[in-house]
């Protein structure tokens, strides 16, 4: 996303906070956060510290590293002993006979260049089934634009018709990059004549399967049969199955869609309660222009009723976004497939729970937006090892049959999965938000289906990360700040809160007094019960909030320092030695200091205690302190730090830098990074504009990363 505090509320359902419910029998225990700071290990130590053993997680691994210091710099810093080299930046080549990007607005050719806005990534060994650590496919999802850089002068609008040329550039700036790199001479470099390279943008096709598979739901002008459509949008955080492919989340895709005043005259109530269900309004301008430019291609993403019938129009395109994407990186001639058994919505990511011969394949995943919630797919099919290189057909057959479940967070610690399946828990024809008459409708409709069954509304579920032995899950509730109001109907400061989503304030004194809210995000973790991930129920605390560490102990309740304090936490991701890496997209503490990434050494479920803050009782983990939580990278100006992985053997780590100088303008650059020396913690030429880019992080003595 390009602006970290601005996603849209489209939940206004009726669905209580847990608050509303127990603010009557919680009593005011202020006083246990008094005075706090100095006697707060002490104190968590009285309340918590069961059963924490190193038995589930394994060895805890150690943080080996110095903490990096904030940094308002326009370069990538990172701890001494360490080197970052630029890999592939916006508008690199990806094939051979593509010339060098001029960064100067004058390239096209991005089907076969690197999109803008890296984001989610993973590393796949070549060959496939090996853990090769020196040759690999990384692919990267290109969220969004960074609109004006990409063009000479800025983006042109004539008369309120966008160019072709500059909406084909623009929309083959997003996807997926698939790439093959290899490491000589301890240098990583992309293989632009590889034969796996390839770009997925909005217009590749893409096979629908699930229950969304020609249901009447995806039948448009493009596939009467409602079995296939173009392209994929917003493609945020990302996943790695266990039979070796790759999964690309569609986040904010719904602001791509253009819907003309009236058009709710000529659909049906349940339509309009549909679309508007997620954003997409009569009068929605869709982002960017591109339904103004000419052809097929720009103008199927106006939904607006045109045709007469859902065959000779694009009503239904919106309804073939919103979905999970699988892509087999290693054949590189297939079609990706869009997995609609796995819900429809803003999704962040896909992580998967390690899979256990025999047992079902479970996935997690986030809806980010504020209000929205948290979901798991659990597989029909158990898993079978023998698949562990399957792809597609793998894919097929653990993807497009389950269940999707939602999360309910009760305020004693507790949870609880909801099953999102037609016929069950009122999901029928009958249903007051929407009449489901499918598991088709219930997927199309996930929201409104999560909204009726009563799920827990969180503060934007962002990334998720599972613990590789423990099972233990993770998850970045990044923010939920607003400027007056927000989710809550109150002034300044007040949102509902509940045990799960439990801080509200007034961030009024650290430099920017609009936000109000749960202004510096959380990090909520859970276990599954009986430690089986396909589990109905778990238990659940809060492993971390962000703050600043010179707020007071209401606010900064993790007691943070200034070698580890953070703001929105997003990314997430554990490594393979158990390390959990934690990446921001602010805009709360960008005063002191630039996005940044953290290493973490996790505990476990339960380690911590009941707390309360202000009135609300909730649950928290072990306090970290500067051995257990540290910061390794800050980042240049005006940028997210998203997406992350490792070769196998941990020597090579891969980060994305998105949207560096975002807020500035081609005559006007606010940040020149990268430097063209493909040093990434060097300053970029005065005037030059910003790129996104994939940075390689290898340590000077050859060690593994972080340790
Ligand atoms: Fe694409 Fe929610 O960040
Ligand atoms: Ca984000
Ligand atoms: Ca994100």
């Amino acid at each position: 996303m390009s602006r970290h505090d601005d996603e849209p509320v489209t939940n206004f359902s009726s669905n209580p906070h847990i608050s509303d419910v127990l603010n009557a029998r919680i009593t005011r225990r202020q006083a246990v956060f008094g005075g706090l700071s100095a006697t707060t290990a002490a104190m968590f130590g009285s309340v918590g510290l069961v059963g924490c053993s190193d038995d589930d997680n394994g060895a805890s691994p150690k943080l080996g590293f110095s903490a990096v210091a904030h940094s308002k710099a326009d370069f990538v810093s990172i701890p001494s002993g360490y080197s970052a080299a630029v890999l592939y930046a916006l508008g690199d080549p990806i094939k051979a006979g593509i010339g060098a990007y001029s960064n100067a607005g004058l390239d096209a050719d991005f089907d076969q260049r690197a999109g803008d806005h890296h984001d989610g990534m993973s590393y796949f060994p070549l060959p496939n089934g090996s853990s090769a650590s020196d040759n690999g496919l990384l692919c990267i999802n290109h969220e969004n634009i960074t609109q004006d850089y990409l063009h000479v002068a800025g983006a042109t609008s004539n008369g309120g018709v966008r160019p072709q040329a500059e909406v084909l550039k623009e929309m083959n700036c997003h996807g997926v990059s698939v790439i093959e790199i290899k490491k000589t001479g301890g240098v990583w470099l992309v293989v632009q004549d590889s034969l796996y390279n390839r770009r997925i943008t909005p217009f590749t096709q893409m096979e629908l399967h699930g229950p969304l598979r020609n249901s009447g739901f995806a039948v448009t002008k493009y596939s009467t049969d409602g079995s296939t459509t173009r392209g994929t949008l917003n493609n945020c955080a990302n996943g790695q199955t266990p039979w070796g492919t790759y999964l690309t989340c569609e986040e904010n895709w719904a602001y791509y869609f253009k819907r003309a005043t009236g058009d709710d005259a000529n659909r049906n109530s349940a339509d309009n309660a549909l679309l508007s269900r997620y954003g997409i309004n009569p009068g929605a301008a869709g982002n960017y222009g591109w339904t103004t430019a000419a052809g097929d291609q720009f103008q199927r993403l106006d939904i607006t009723v045109s045709g007469a019938s859902a065959g000779a129009d694009y009503r239904n395109e919106a309804y073939t976004y919103g979905w999970i994407v699988e892509i087999d990186p290693y054949t590189p001639d297939s079609a990706p497939r869009k997995r609609s058994a796995m819900g429809r919505l803003g999704h962040e990511g896909c992580i998967f729970a390690p899979a256990k011969k025999g047992e079902p394949i479970v996935a997690y995943t986030g809806d980010d937006s504020r209000n929205e919630y948290i979901y798991k797919y659990v597989s029909n099919a158990n898993w079978d090892p023998a698949d562990a290189e399957g792809g597609l057909d793998a894919g097929d057959k653990y993807l497009n049959s389950g269940t999707l479940y939602v999360a309910k967070f009760n305020a004693d610690g507790t949870g609880e999965w909801i099953a999102l399946a037609y016929q069950s828990n009122g999901l029928d024809e009958s249903n007051a938000k929407y009449p489901f008459s499918s598991q088709a409708a219930v997927m199309v409709g996930t929201r409104l289906a999560a909204d009726s069954v009563g799920a827990t509304k969180m503060d934007r579920p962002e990334w998720g990360a599972v613990h590789h032995k423990s099972g233990e899950v993770y998850f970045t509730l990044t923010n939920s700040s607003s400027s007056s109001s927000g989710r809550g109907q109150g002034g300044a400061g007040s949102q509902p809160v509940d045990a799960a989503n439990p801080r509200s304030y007034d961030a009024g004194t650290d430099g920017n007094p609009d936000l109000d809210g749960n202004v510096n995000g959380h990090i909520i973790r859970w276990r599954e019960d009986g430690g089986m991930s396909s589990s109905t129920t778990f238990e659940w605390d809060i492993f971390l909030f962000g703050a600043r560490s010179t707020y007071g102990v209401s606010i900064n309740v993790s007691g943070l320092t200034a070698a580890n304090d953070f703001s929105s936490p997003d990314g997430l991701w554990f490594d393979s030695s158990g390390m959990l890496w934690i990446q921001t997209d602010d805009g709360a503490y960008t005063d002191t200091t630039n996005c940044m990434m953290l290493a973490a050494v996790p505990g476990k479920v339960g380690d911590g205690g009941e707390i309360t803050i202000g009135d609300q009782k909730t649950y928290i983990g072990a306090l970290p302190s500067d051995d257990t939580l540290r910061r390794f990278l800050v980042g240049p100006k005006e940028c997210e730090i998203t997406g992350i992985t490792m070769t196998p053997d941990r020597k090579t780590m891969f980060v994305n830098i998105q949207h560096p100088g975002e807020d500035g303008s081609p005559e006007a650059p606010t940040s020149n990074w990268p430097s063209i020396t493909g040093d990434a913690t060097a300053v970029g030429t005065a005037n030059s504009r910003p790129r996104s880019a994939t940075i390689v992080i290898t340590k000077d003595d050859s060690g593994d990363i972080a340790s």
